[in-house]
């Protein structure tokens, strides 16, 4: 790993204007720490002709600091499609990188730690799905985007939490089986006559939020906004004011411009966020993605020097799950 860089006047100077805009949510104590990594990775990145793609659930330096982009998973995607870059180093999990790779088999894929996994994703193999189709034969499969490529490769269209019932709806059947996160299948049968039939995944942050809290935050502010993630259990989104993707309810702040939110999500994405609108007053829960935060300065920077680590995805598997994502993304 990269030894730790010294915070030189020329590096203060270098990265003077991104502390301004996150000086709110990084301490000025911390920021000398971040600094040297912010200035040479933005430096490499341009050598290297990189893009850095991260999603918002990365920590404030790297959100504000190094990204080229920031957005939810399906953003993410759709950013992957567009990028003329040699290397995409993708500052998320694993299926975000992998998903990358399938939209870009040419191109060179990195993610800074391979181990940066997902409780959903890992909830589920492409043989688990071979037996549920053989179970429900000729039922349509929607994947959640957050799946190994295995299991893409075994589905006929992919969704995000951003377009999931959209996605549900465009195939004109009566059933679908959707996987494998079954709060957010649950909620997208909520607001759909399709019959779903669900897997039992579930994101291990979401899951961890219960009504009784979100209750207890209306109550203690009477005029807070609550807006969730559709990853959370049903009794949390029936107490919420909004249900929406990490970038949907970036959206919710900017149009509604509540005095008072609180976002049911992982915690970086308020900090994120807040930096964006100064006049907003964000209550922050914290349940923290451990798997997000293995992505860290150091380890971005160790990517560009090294190009480790490469994501590589079985061609056959890959062509089939690229029929999967491109679906998605041609009806989103
Ligand atoms: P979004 O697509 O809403 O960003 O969600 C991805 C994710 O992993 C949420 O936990
Ligand atoms: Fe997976 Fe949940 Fe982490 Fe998102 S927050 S990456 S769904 S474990």
């Amino acid at each position: 790993m990269t030894e730790a860089l010294a915070y030189t006047p020329e590096v203060a100077a270098a990265t003077r204007d991104i502390y301004e805009r996150v000086r709110d949510v990084i301490p000025e104590i911390e920021w000398p720490v971040h600094a040297p990594y912010v200035a040479l990775i933005n430096e490499l990145k341009v050598e290297r002709n990189a893009i850095l793609l991260a999603h918002n659930y990365q920590t404030p330096e790297i959100y504000h600091g190094v990204a080229d982009y920031s957005g939810d998973s399906l953003g993410l995607a759709a950013k992957a499609t567009e990028t003329d870059a040699d290397v995409i180093i993708l500052c998320g999990v694993h299926f975000m990188a992998e998903t990358a790779k399938i939209l870009n088999p040419d191109k060179k894929v990195l993610i800074p730690d391979p181990l940066a996994g997902c409780s959903l994703a890992s909830s589920i193999t492409g043989a688990d799905v071979r037996l549920l189709k053989e179970r429900y034969p000729g039922v349509p499969v929607v994947s959640y985007v957050n799946t190994s490529a295995d299991v893409k490769a075994e589905t006929d269209i992919c969704c995000t939490s951003g377009n999931a019932v959209q996605v549900v709806e465009s195939l004109g059947t009566d059933r679908v089986i959707f996987l494998p996160d079954k709060y957010l299948g649950r909620y997208v049968a909520q607001q759909t006559d399709v019959e779903v039939i669900l897997w039992e995944g579930t994101c291990e942050v979401h899951e961890r939020f219960t009504a009784a809290e979100l209750r207890d935050y209306r109550k203690a502010t009477p005029d807070i906004k609550i807006i969730a993630h559709p990853e959370c259990p049903p009794d949390v989104l029936e107490e919420a004011d909004f249900v929406g993707s990490t970038s949907g309810m970036i959206s919710y702040v900017d149009k509604q411009r509540p005095e008072r939110v609180v976002m049911i999500t992982e915690c970086s994405m308020s900090d994120n966020v807040a930096v964006e609108f100064p006049d907003v007053d964000f209550i922050r829960p914290c349940n923290l993605c451990p798997h997000m935060k293995r992505i860290t300065l150091p380890k971005i920077l160790h990517s560009l020097q090294t190009l480790e680590y490469e994501v590589l995805v079985d061609p056959v598997i890959a062509n089939r799950a690229y029929g999967a994502v491109k679906r998605m993304l041609e009806i989103s």
